[in-house]
Order: structure tokens, then sequence, then C-alpha cells
């Protein structure tokens, strides 16, 4: 997408050939700094600090990891060993292990002189399919906007939720939860985003607040707390949200609070869609609540929030007393049962195995 005017994506190849340039979403939305990862630690580090964020991102950079480890050493101990290294960066994000699994799948039965090159080649692709995903997902979801737009009153605009970022900057490009919002943009449609601001990182604030203020989207940022109020009020026509793994049976691991958000849309029969590339899927579990590893980051993250002084330097500051210890989940499941739809590449699918299924009928078991 845009920045100042220029088309970015959120990953390249640096001009090198071997290393890879990322946005460094740590210092958005006060500072534009693009950094180059040219080793495997280097990834590994930007993926576990959250240089790079958001499910299908981290895949991709994972991806390119493994490219960059084969330039370094292509054998099969160096092979497993990166893949081993960049899986435990981040538990949640199942786009991680699916990108990791792909490049694996198809260097182990290389022989190691053709690693290097196969390596770069499909990260490349990998990189371009999730804009692909994106770019579908979007039509899928803007087909629903319209819809709602169609029982409003003309120029009345639609109201939409959404938590954390799951725009652009957690892609490669577009987003997910954001790509129908950006094209219902282009169609004309006069929407409106609330953006909860995501604590305890401030992705929302920070960075989705950031995305739409850069493309012209009209948008308000919300506390997290007042989704709900919000909602009882018909201030809100529909959520739309991301997700970091999204179970075979439809139930949705997302950013924590994601749920409530959920809760609170069913209570005032608000419809709650999910939008999502197919490597989001974990077509190996069932059951989110119990299947699910959920990230525990510190409590660093809580105690203290991150912000651009008068001064003009990006600062930490202590918001909780020092004796007071600070616990961190930072995903959530939304069950099935209060998702409305699965937004998908492929079209929406009802939130349940057999309405998955039906979208991707080769992944049907049993
Ligand atoms: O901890 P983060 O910032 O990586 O979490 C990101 C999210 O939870 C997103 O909503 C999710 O990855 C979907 S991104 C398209």
């Amino acid at each position: 997408m845009n920045v100042g005017g220029k088309h970015f994506r959120t990953i390249w190849l640096n001009e090198d050939g071997r290393s890879v340039d990322i946005i460094d979403q740590r210092w958005l939305p006060h500072e534009f700094r693009v950094v180059t990862l040219s080793t495997v630690d280097d990834v590994a580090v930007a993926i576990r600090d959250m240089w790079v964020r958001g499910a299908p991102l981290i895949g991709v950079t994972a991806a390119y990891g493994m490219a960059i480890q084969m330039r370094q050493d292509a054998s099969d101990a160096a092979l497993d060993d990166a893949w081993e290294k960049l899986n435990e960066t981040r538990p949640t994000a199942i786009n991680l292990r699916w990108a990791l699994d792909e490049m694996r799948k198809l260097l182990k039965p290389l022989p190691v002189a053709e690693r290097v090159a196969a390596a770069y080649k499909r990260a490349a692709e990998i990189a371009d399919e999730d804009v692909e995903l994106n770019r579908s997902i979007g039509g899928n979801g803007l087909a629903i906007i319209k819809q709602i737009a169609a029982r409003k009153k003309p120029g009345e605009r639609v109201n939409i939720l959404t938590h954390c970022n799951a725009g652009w900057l957690a892609t490669v490009d577009y987003g997910t939860a954001t790509a129908p919002i950006y094209l219902a943009v282009e169609a004309g449609i006069p929407v409106h985003v609330y953006v909860d601001e995501t604590r305890p990182r401030n992705q929302g604030a920070q960075l989705t607040a950031w995305e739409m203020a850069g493309h012209g989207v009209p948008h308000t940022l919300i506390v997290d707390n007042a989704g709900g109020h919000l909602m009882q009020h018909g201030e809100v026509d529909m959520v739309i949200v991301g997700t970091d793994r999204t179970t075979a049976n439809g139930d949705v691991c997302n950013k924590i609070g994601t749920y409530l958000k959920a809760l609170a849309a069913k209570d005032n029969d608000i419809p709650f869609y999910v939008a999502l590339p197919s490597p989001t899927i974990d077509w190996t579990v069932s059951d989110g609540l119990t299947e699910i590893p959920i990230e525990e980051r510190s409590g660093d993250e809580v105690s203290y929030v991150q912000g651009k002084a008068a001064t003009g330097e990006i600062v930490q500051v202590r918001v909780s007393p020092e004796t007071s210890p600070s616990g961190n989940p930072a995903f959530d499941v939304t069950p099935a049962r209060l998702v409305t739809g699965l937004i998908t590449e492929r079209g929406v699918a009802k939130a349940s195995r057999d309405g998955l299924a039906a979208l991707f009928p080769e992944r049907r078991q049993g």
C-alpha cells in the first residue's frame, strides 16, 4: 500500500539478492524505518521481537529466513536447524509453521546445489500468493459490506469495528480484515472504521490507525472497552477481524480481546466476520480452546506503554506500580458459534467443519 505516495510491501528482497528488507513496525506510527535482515538469526529476532508481526507476514518472513539460511549452508542439518529456530519464535500463528513446512517439503528432496535458488523462488511465491489471497478476500468481504450498505439510507455510513492490526502491515499487502474496507472505499461506499487500540502493544492505535489515516479511510480510535457500548447504541454494523489460527471446525484464535468483541456482537445481533487466507486454517486442530498454544508474552508489555514524548523521542513509560506483577496472554479463542462467517479467498464459509470443508473439499477428512 502507499506510504507518502510510494507503494510499499511489508517485505521485499534487498538489492543484494540475498537479504530481505522489512518495515520495522516497532516504531510506527512515529517513524518509518526499513531494516535489512541478513542472517537467519536476524530473521528470528525480527519475528520474536515483533519488528514484523501479523500471522501472514510472520510466515513470509520465515520463508525468507529459510532461503537466507540456504545461502549460508544448504545442508540437511542446517535446513532442520533453521526450521526449528524459526518455528519457536512465535507459537500461536499457524502461518509460521505452514510456511516453514512449505519450504522444507520443497527443499529436502532437492540436491544441495539446487536449494538456494529454489528457496528464494518459493519464498517470493509465498509472498506474491499472500497478496493474491488478500485481494480475493477483499472482493468476498466487499460483497458483505455492499449488502449492509444497501440496507442503509443513501450516503449513510457503514460502521465497521476491527481489533488489532489485520491490515497490510500484518500481511505482505492489502491485509485480510482491511482488504474489504480498502475495496469499499475504492468503490465509493461510505465506510467508517472503529479501531480498537488493542492493548497491550496497541497494534490498533499504532498500526491500524496509521494505515487508515494513510489511505484516507474515515476512522475513530477507541479504547478496547468501548466496543460493547458502541454496539449497544447502534454504532456498529459489522465487526471484521483477522486470525492467527482458525481450526478445522471454525474456532478463531486471534489477538487477546477478540472474544469479548464477539460476545458483545452476539448479544447485540451484530455480524461478526473473520477474514483469513487458507494458510491460517489449522486442519489438524478441532478444539481451539484446548489445542492452540497461546503465546504468553512479557509482562513488561502490560506494565509499560510506548509513545512519542513532547521532545519527539520515542519512549516507554510505566503505567502500573513497580510492585504489581503483570500477566500477558497474547491471544484468545472465539468459539465458532459466535462467528457469523469466515471470509476466505474462495468465498464466505460458515464457521463450522462442514462450512470450511464445502469451500476446501480437498481438506475434508473422514
Ligand atoms: O501479535 P500480533 O501483532 O502478531 O497479532 C496479530 C493479530 O492478532 C492479527 O489479527 C492476526 O495475525 C491476523 S493478521 C492478518
